[in-house]
C-alpha cells in the first residue's frame, strides 16, 4: 500500500505576479488530498473519489489526448500517469479534506502533484511542479504560473513561502505567533475563466514587449504606457511585488496592523487595477475587513470568485454564512510506502 498527501494552498500576498517572474507569499494548508492505493498487474488505472460518484477506470499506458476523458477530475490523474509512463496498473482511493468546488485553494494542483509523486516517485520538486503545471494547463487551458504547484510541493509547517518566481528560489518565512490566518469563501464559486486569466497574462506579456520584464519595471515606466489598461495592469504587478517584501517586513517587526493594511491595498489593487474581483467578492471583503479582530482581508488566488484570506487576532470568529476555516501553514506533499 502506498499513500500520498498533497495540501491545498492559500496565497497571503503576491497575486498575479508569478507568471511574470515576480514575488509571491503563499503557504501550504494542513488540509489537502490523500491518494492511497497499490500498484498491480491489471494494466488499468482505477481510482475512486470520496467527493465524486463516477470512478476513473482507464487502460494503461495512456496514449493520446486526455482532455476528453471522463470523469473530468480523472484527467489530472490520467495525464500524470501518461507523463511518468505508468504501465503496470494501479488501484486506489482519493480523499479530500479541502472544501469541494470553486474555492480557489488549489485542489487541482494538489491532485496533479499527488498523482505525479504516487505514480512516478519523489524527484526534484521544482521539476515536479513544472510537470504538474503542464498537466493542469492541458486539462483546463489556464496558462498559470508556478505558485500553486511550488507551494503544494514545498510547504513548511508554521511558515509561509517567499517564492521568487524568476529564480524559483524558495525561502520559508515564519508566521508571527500572535496572528491567525482565516480563509473564507466569497459566496461566489471561483470561475478561473480561461479567457480572463489568459487575457491578463497576455496583457502582461504585451507590456513586457514594450518595457522589458515587469519584475524590474518601475511605477514611472508603467505609468508612461499609452494604453490605460496596460497602465493599470502593470501598476498592479509592480506594486504587488513590493507588497510581498513589505508583508515579510511587517511579519518580522510584528506590525500586524501594517500587515492588514498591505492586505487591504492588495485587494483594492486586484479589484480596481487588475480587475479580477467581482461585486460579490468586494462586498464579502468589506464585510469581513470591518469585523472585530480582523487586521485586513483580501481576495486570494486567481479571482473571479473563490476564497478570501484575512489576518486576524487569535480566536477571532467570522460571522458569515459562507464556509470559513482557520488555516495553519502545513507541510508540503509527502509520499509514504
Ligand atoms: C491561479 C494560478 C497561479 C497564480 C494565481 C494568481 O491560482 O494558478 O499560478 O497566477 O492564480 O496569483
Amino acid at each position: 500500500m502506498t499513500s500520498v498527501f498533497a495540501p491545498g494552498r492559500v496565497n497571503l500576498i503576491g497575486e498575479h505576479t508569478d507568471y511574470t517572474g515576480g514575488l509571491v507569499l503563499p503557504m501550504a494548508l494542513d488540509s489537502g488530498i490523500t491518494i492511497t492505493g497499490q500498484h498491480n498487474d491489471t494494466g488499468r488505472l482505477v481510482l475512486s473519489s470520496s467527493q465524486f460518484d463516477e470512478p476513473l477506470d482507464v487502460a494503461l499506458p495512456i496514449g493520446g489526448d486526455v482532455t476528453t476523458l471522463q470523469p473530468v477530475w480523472g484527467r489530472y490523474l490520467a495525464s500524470a500517469a501518461q507523463q511518468v509512463g505508468l504501465a503496470r496498473g494501479f488501484e486506489g482511493e482519493i480523499e479530500s479534506t479541502l472544501p469541494a468546488g470553486g474555492t480557489g485553494l488549489s485542489s487541482s494542483s494538489a491532485l496533479a502533484c499527488a498523482a505525479l509523486l504516487l505514480f512516478g516517485g519523489d524527484a526534484d520538486r521544482t521539476e515536479l511542479a513544472k510537470t504538474a503545471r503542464s498537466i493542469e494547463f492541458a486539462a483546463t487551458g489556464v496558462n498559470s504560473g508556478l505558485m500553486d504547484q511550488l507551494s503544494v510541493l514545498n510547504g513548511v509547517a508554521g511558515h509561509a513561502l517567499r517564492i521568487d518566481c524568476g529564480s524559483l528560489d524558495i525561502a520559508p518565512v515564519p508566521l508571527p505567533d500572535d496572528v491567525e490566518v482565516l480563509v473564507f469563501h466569497s459566496g461566489q464559486p471561483r470561475m478561473l475563466a480561461d479567457s480572463e486569466y489568459n487575457e491578463r497574462r497576455a496583457t502582461c506579456e504585451a507590456i513586457e514587449a514594450l518595457i522589458g520584464p515587469l519584475r524590474e519595471a518601475t511605477l514611472d515606466q508603467v505609468s508612461a504606457l499609452d494604453d490605460p489598461t496596460m497602465v493599470k495592469r502593470g501598476r498592479h504587478v509592480v506594486r504587488e511585488n513590493a507588497r510581498v517584501d513589505a508583508m515579510i517586513e511587517a511579519f518580522t517587526s510584528g506590525d500586524l496592523s501594517l500587515a492588514g493594511e498591505i492586505l487591504e491595498d492588495g485587494h483594492r489593487s486586484l479589484s480596481e487595477d487588475y480587475e479580477v474581483s467581482t461585486p460579490i467578492v468586494d462586498a464579502q471583503q468589506q464585510r469581513v475587513a470591518a469585523m472585530p479582530g480582523i487586521y485586513g482581508a483580501r481576495l486570494t488566488g486567481g479571482g473571479f470568485g473563490g476564497s478570501l484570506v484575512a489576518l486576524a487576532e487569535p480566536g477571532t470568529t467570522l460571522e458569515i454564512d459562507e464556509w470559513w476555516m482557520r488555516a495553519r501553514p502545513g507541510q508540503g506533499a509527502t509520499l509514504s510506502d
